[in-house]
């Protein structure tokens, strides 16, 4: 497993098709059923950055509410810190494969309570409590090269990190 610090892109040139879905996504964002929909119409063909041994953050959208879509790109073995997410996170796996390792904080610490596979056209999405950014806590290790699609209702980054 590698934990690493991975790179934030911006500026990613998509096509148009692409680009007028974007902000159904984020209009979206209570809805899983609608995500999941508009998910599966996400042609991930675009050459998003490679990181060795990491993975590469790639910024599509990001609106005035500060809601963000993101495409995660991971080279196998790759794994993020321990996390907490924003009020709505959707996760959903273009290509390869995600483990995702599920944790609880507990007066003890935190304690794993759940481990996911996810292949492509699976996903995740939780709802938590709004202006907590300690939802949904998780680490995420590709278990191979892989591509995944992320919607918050907010900067991903201010997700409290654990480890
Ligand atoms: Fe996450």
């Amino acid at each position: 497993m590698n934990t690493c610090k991975a790179e934030t892109h911006t500026a990613i040139d998509l096509p148009e098709d692409l680009l007028a879905l974007l902000p159904e996504f984020t209009a979206s964002l209570t809805d899983e059923a609608r995500l999941l929909s508009l998910a599966a119409r996400f042609r991930p063909e675009h050459n998003f950055p490679y990181a060795p041994h990491c993975y590469s953050r790639s910024i599509l959208l990001r609106d005035d509410s500060g809601a963000e879509i993101m495409v995660a790109r991971w080279d196998q073995g790759a794994t993020t810190p321990i996390h907490g997410h924003p009020q709505f996170a959707f996760v959903y796996v273009l290509n390869g494969q995600l483990q995702m390792e599920q944790y609880q904080e507990t007066d003890q610490g935190l304690v794993l309570t759940d481990t996911l596979v996810k292949s492509k056209g699976q996903h995740v999405y939780a709802a938590g409590i709004a202006g907590h950014y300690d939802n949904a806590i998780h680490r995420v290790t590709a278990l191979s090269p892989s591509l995944s699609l992320h919607v918050y209702s907010d900067d991903a980054l201010k997700g409290k990190a654990f480890s």
